[in-house]
Order: structure tokens, then C-alpha cells, then sequence
């Protein structure tokens, strides 16, 4: 068979999306959306993107407050998952943010990610996608590991990990180089990993001018 016309590889998240709400793990991200809500108030009227939506764990929990959310993944099988929770105003986008056709999105009022980043290599062009999807005036609050020893996935080239974490000066940096102001990170949460370790998570937030 020739490569291009084979179908691709499950991704560590096609093979873990039946079970991912049911991780203890998920269980513990569940409280990112309050308190990513409580810095970053949504308005009625947004039109949300969440980057690396998965399952929809944040999407479902903002979809309420607002007017729509897009709930981007790669992965099919995670957004199946989200397809499946019926909820009227997220729409599930399947693709690679880098590889979005123009004018996919229409401006977009925020964009949420949770625990996406660090599958991302090219973190600087991943802010910079964001800034070119963002209205004038548009907020980021995007949600990760601060920088960690490789224990917090173990099997980091397994799991797609990019970045073991993210130093906050220099994550702060690239946002600020990909035209976002008003840039800021903030501890969010802790959670605790089954090798019994605790993790603190940041909240990025920014807007574009
Ligand atoms: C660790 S999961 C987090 C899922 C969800 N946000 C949560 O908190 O449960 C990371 C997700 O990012 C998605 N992802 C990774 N790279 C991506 C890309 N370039 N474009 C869109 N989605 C991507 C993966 O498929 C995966 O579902």
C-alpha cells in the first residue's frame, strides 16, 4: 500500500479518549473552569475557541455562560466523546490549528486551552495562531504545567509531550512577541499525579490590543 494512502496512527489520545473523563486526573482538572472563569469573565455574547478541546472537560463548563464555543481538536475519538454530551452551542472542529483553512473561525471574543500546549513543538507560531484568531480586543486563558522533570507524564514521547512545562518569563515572552498585552500567569491549581507528586498548573492570561 502506498504511505499516503494509509489510514494514520491512533494518537495517545484516539486510544485514551473512552476513558478520559473517568481519569482521576480529569477528575482534578475539573476545577480549572471556575477558576479560569472567575479571572477571565465571559460575556453572553463570545464566541469561544477552545484549543485542544479533547473531550470537552472545559468547553461544557463555559458552553452555558456563553454564546458558542469551538471545541478544536486533532483527535477524533476525544471529540466524539464531546459530540456525544449533546451540547447545543459547542461545535466540535476537528483538525490542527496549524493547518486550519482561512477564514475557518470568525474572530474569535476568547480562546481557553487546558493541558494542550506542551503537545504543541512550535509553542512562539501556537500564540501567534491565537493572536491572528482573536477580535481586537479578545482575551486568552490558556491553562498548563509550569516547567517539570518529565515525571508528570513519564512517557513523555508516548503521550506526544512537546515541553516538559513552560517557564513563565519566557512563555510570557513569546506571547508578548505574538502581539498579545496585558500578559500574565498565575498559579491555578495543583494536582496530584498517580506517582503521588503534586504539580502546579498556570493560568496564562492576555488580550490583544
Ligand atoms: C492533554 S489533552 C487535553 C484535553 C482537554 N483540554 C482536557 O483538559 O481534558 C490535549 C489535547 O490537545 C489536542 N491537540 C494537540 N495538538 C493539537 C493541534 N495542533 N491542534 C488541535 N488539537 C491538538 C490533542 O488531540 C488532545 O486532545
Amino acid at each position: 500500500m502506498h504511505a499516503s494512502t494509509r489510514p494514520p496512527a491512533p494518537t495517545h489520545f484516539d486510544t485514551a479518549a473512552r476513558d478520559w473523563d473517568q481519569r482521576p486526573m480529569s477528575q482534578q482538572m475539573a476545577a480549572i473552569a471556575p477558576r479560569l472563569l472567575a479571572a477571565v469573565p465571559l460575556a453572553a455574547t463570545d464566541h469561544v475557541l477552545d484549543f485542544g478541546a479533547g473531550t470537552g472537560l472545559l468547553a461544557a463548563q463555559i458552553a452555558p455562560l456563553v454564546a458558542q464555543v469551538t471545541a478544536l481538536d486533532t483527535s477524533a475519538a476525544m471529540l466524539q466523546v464531546l459530540t456525544e454530551k449533546g451540547h447545543a452551542n459547542i461545535t466540535a472542529l476537528q483538525g490542527d490549528i496549524f493547518a486550519l483553512p482561512p477564514g475557518t473561525l470568525a474572530p474569535q471574543d476568547a480562546i481557553v486551552s487546558a493541558m494542550a500546549l506542551h503537545h504543541v513543538a512550535d509553542t512562539a507560531a501556537l500564540l501567534r495562531a491565537f493572536a491572528a484568531l482573536l477580535r481586537p480586543g479578545g482575551r486568552v486563558a490558556l491553562v498548563d504545567l509550569y516547567a517539570e522533570d518529565g515525571s508528570f507524564h513519564g512517557d513523555n514521547a508516548a503521550k506526544g509531550v512537546h515541553h516538559l512545562g513552560f517557564a513563565p518569563a519566557a512563555l510570557q515572552a513569546l506571547a508578548e512577541q505574538a502581539g498579545l498585552c496585558d500578559v500574565a500567569l498565575t498559579e491555578i491549581l495543583q494536582v496530584q499525579q498517580r506517582n503521588g507528586r503534586h504539580y502546579p498548573l498556570f493560568l496564562m492570561t492576555g488580550r490583544k490590543p
